[in-house]
């Protein structure tokens, strides 16, 4: 059983064709790095995968629920279940709380989990921070509140796309070093997109998108 599937995929932004018939398939767990150049079609396919958007052709399945068929409340509550998203963008909440991002997932999931969000918070190095707000942060701290967003609902996918593409060289080692820690500790999947080789190779699998198409 595969958590997350593209099944031959093609996207097409006004008549150009940026993914050309894309397949993958995670197992539960599994760590995959994407890389490939810049224009290759690697932000568009996470969005696909994360359902944020239907590809023009073809199929993502996120276990064995076909997303192109979920719409509206029923296909966020999915995507809340299965996919943790982290960006190169944070996109933390402005006007809520460090603390209250990081609860809004089970919020979404009608759960309130505040010790496990403060057990979170602390393990990224943000206890002293929880009343704050994201623009009161800096970008490496926002990354990490990003961060722990994504892994409260134990998603089974982490899509990460360059989320360090911001951070100096310290912050990124460290974004990245939690990022798949708190990953591996909770069980989830991750597909991290990265220009970084090293990086790279610490993943399970490395996939490489050129002209959109995966190559080997
Ligand atoms: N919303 C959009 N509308 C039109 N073209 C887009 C859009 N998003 C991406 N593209 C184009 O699709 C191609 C792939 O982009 P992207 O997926 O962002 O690549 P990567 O993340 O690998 O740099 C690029 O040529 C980009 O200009
Ligand atoms: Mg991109």
């Amino acid at each position: 059983m595969f958590v997350l599937q593209a099944l031959d995929i093609h996207h097409t932004f006004s008549s150009t064709e940026v993914l050309k018939g894309v397949s993958l398939q995670l197992q539960p767990g599994e760590t995959v790095a994407l890389t490939g150049p810049s224009g290759s079609g690697k932000s568009t396919l996470l969005h696909l995968l994360a359902g944020l958007e239907k590809p023009s052709q073809g199929q993502v399945m996120w276990g064995d629920a076909e997303v192109s068929t979920l719409k509206g409340t029923a296909l966020d509550r999915l995507r809340n279940q299965h996919i943790g998203l982290v960006f190169q963008q944070h996109y933390l909440l402005s006007d809520l709380t460090v603390l209250q991002n990081a609860l809004v997932p089970g919020w979404i999931q009608a759960r309130h989990p505040q010790e496990e969000a403060l057990e979170l918070l602390a393990r990224v190095g943000l206890s002293h921070r929880l009343q704050h707000y994201p623009s009161q942060l800096s970008g490496g701290e926002r990354q990490r509140v990003a961060l722990v967003r994504a892994v409260m609902n134990r998603p089974e996918v982490i899509l990460a796309d360059e989320p360090t593409g911001n951070l100096d060289q310290h912050n990124t080692q460290e974004v990245m070093k939690l990022l798949l820690e708190l990953a591996r500790e909770r069980g989830s999947g991750v597909l991290l997109v990265t220009h970084d080789q090293a990086l790279a190779s610490r993943a399970d699998r490395v996939l490489k998108l050129l002209d959109g198409s995966l190559v080997n």
